[in-house]
């Protein structure tokens, strides 16, 4: 296990009608916000007009940044600087699924930062500074209300690329499994996807002294399994919804990945597949998670494989090298009952672009530290992905 300094500073207001908190909340910070969303569901399922009546009462001014698409567009980032620096507001409330939230991050650092939002992401410029920012959470999937990263697309560069910092941490999210419940079971089932692949991309880290961060992933993992179908099948079950949503803050806050080494391969990987095709992240996830397991296996490697087989599939039988693929084809099973695709090619991408995928995945170097990847290896998976 490595060394590490833990801090996981978000507030969580968890559980029916929590928020009713966020006045309070908000006011210890500012009078005067930046109420960002996204497309119009918080409008339909009502989480709109609440937060509206909440602000209105309590006499806190907001202006509005709407209409966020998922894979959230730097256009969008540079609105909301603009918007905060024309009203001099000074705190942020997301309110939303990832793509709202990971806006809503970059607008709180861009606002202090001199020039384009856009070079945090291309590693130009720093996030030395931020404004506050708390969320109310509509989707299960990224971690992004207990996380410091975001994730911003840029159009015209046809680039997606990640940032973070420990200072854009929200200050609180309200996580209240009532507002999943209007969440389509297709971006249910990719949220799912994308718990599971944080947790996964952690798991197989390449050191081997992490028992206890091995064991909480695979309590995780099982969660996600067991609590899947019923979300699916039953979008109103309140403990599903609330099990998964947890999930999601558990996995990507950070409790997973301190004392180890995250992966992260098939995150950047997805990141240059949906840059280019807008393509969901949980389902980019999903077709190329159980290519890269088969990739990057081998004997070295294999003890992981082993205990994911045993520990999360109850695979007791076999060679080490049978459990090992008996778990590779438990995951894609589990994917496809899921109903994602399994092939790059169901979804649109074009062959011809594999190679420029992984080009630009591998911009800034290798990517993985469970084994590294070059820009070939990427390629690779991309093709037998496809
Ligand atoms: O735009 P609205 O109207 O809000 O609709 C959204 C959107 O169409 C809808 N939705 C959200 N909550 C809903 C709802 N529909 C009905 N009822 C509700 N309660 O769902 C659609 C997808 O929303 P989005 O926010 O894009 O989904 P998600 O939370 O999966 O976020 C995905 C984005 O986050 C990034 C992804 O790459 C992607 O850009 N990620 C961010 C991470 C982070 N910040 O830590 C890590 C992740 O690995 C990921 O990369
Ligand atoms: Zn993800």
């Amino acid at each position: 296990m490595t060394d590490f300094d833990c801090s996981i500073p978000t507030k969580v207001f968890f559980g029916k009608n929590k928020i009713e908190k966020i006045p309070k909340e908000i006011k210890k910070y500012s009078s005067r916000i930046l109420f960002v969303y996204g497309q119009g569901s918080i409008k339909r399922n009502g989480i709109y007009q609440k937060i509206v009546n909440l602000l209105t009462d309590s006499g806190i001014e907001y202006k509005e940044l709407s209409g966020i698409k998922p894979n959230p567009r730097i256009v969008s980032v540079r609105q909301g600087v603009a918007l905060c620096r024309v009203h001099s507001l000074d705190f942020i409330l997301a309110v939303g699924g990832g793509s709202v939230i990971d806006c809503a991050k970059a607008v709180a650092a861009g606002v202090y930062y001199e020039n384009d939002p856009w070079d945090f992401f291309t590693k130009k410029g720093d996030i030395y500074k931020a404004l506050p920012i708390g969320t109310v959470l509509t989707l299960s999937a990224t971690g992004s209300e207990m996380n410091g990263f975001a994730v911003i697309s840029n159009e015209q560069t046809k680039e997606k690329l990640p940032a973070g910092s420990d200072i854009l941490r929200p200050l609180f999210s309200v996580l209240d499994p009532t507002y999943t419940f209007s969440v389509s079971k297709e971006q249910t089932a990719a949220g799912v996807v994308d718990i599971y692949s944080h947790i996964l991309e952690q798991y197989f880290s390449k050191e081997d002294d992490t028992y206890l961060q091995d064991r909480l992933s695979e309590g995780l993992m099982k969660t996600c399994i067991h609590y899947a179908p019923i979300v699916i099948n039953e979008p109103d079950n309140y403990q599903a919804r609330a099990q998964l949503m947890w999930a999601s803050s558990l996995a990507l806050n950070g409790i997973l990945s301190y004392g180890k080494t995250g992966d992260w391969s098939t995150h950047y990987i997805e990141h240059s597949i949906s840059a280019v095709t807008d393509l969901t992240h949980g389902i980019g996830l999903a077709l190329l998670i159980p290519y890269w397991l088969e990739y990057v296996m081998d004997d070295k490697r294999l003890v992981k494989y082993v205990n994911y087989a045993e520990n999360v599939f109850n695979i007791k039988e076999g060679s080490a090298d049978k459990k090992a693929r008996a778990a590779i084809d438990k995951t894609r099973e589990f994917f496809s009952s899921l109903s994602m695709p399994s092939r790059l090619r169901e979804v649109g991408v074009n062959e011809n672009d594999l190679g420029a995928m992984a080009d630009k995945t591998t911009r800034f170097g290798p990517v993985g530290a469970f084994l590294e990847l070059d820009t070939n290896d990427v390629y690779q998976i991309l093709k037998s992905a496809y």
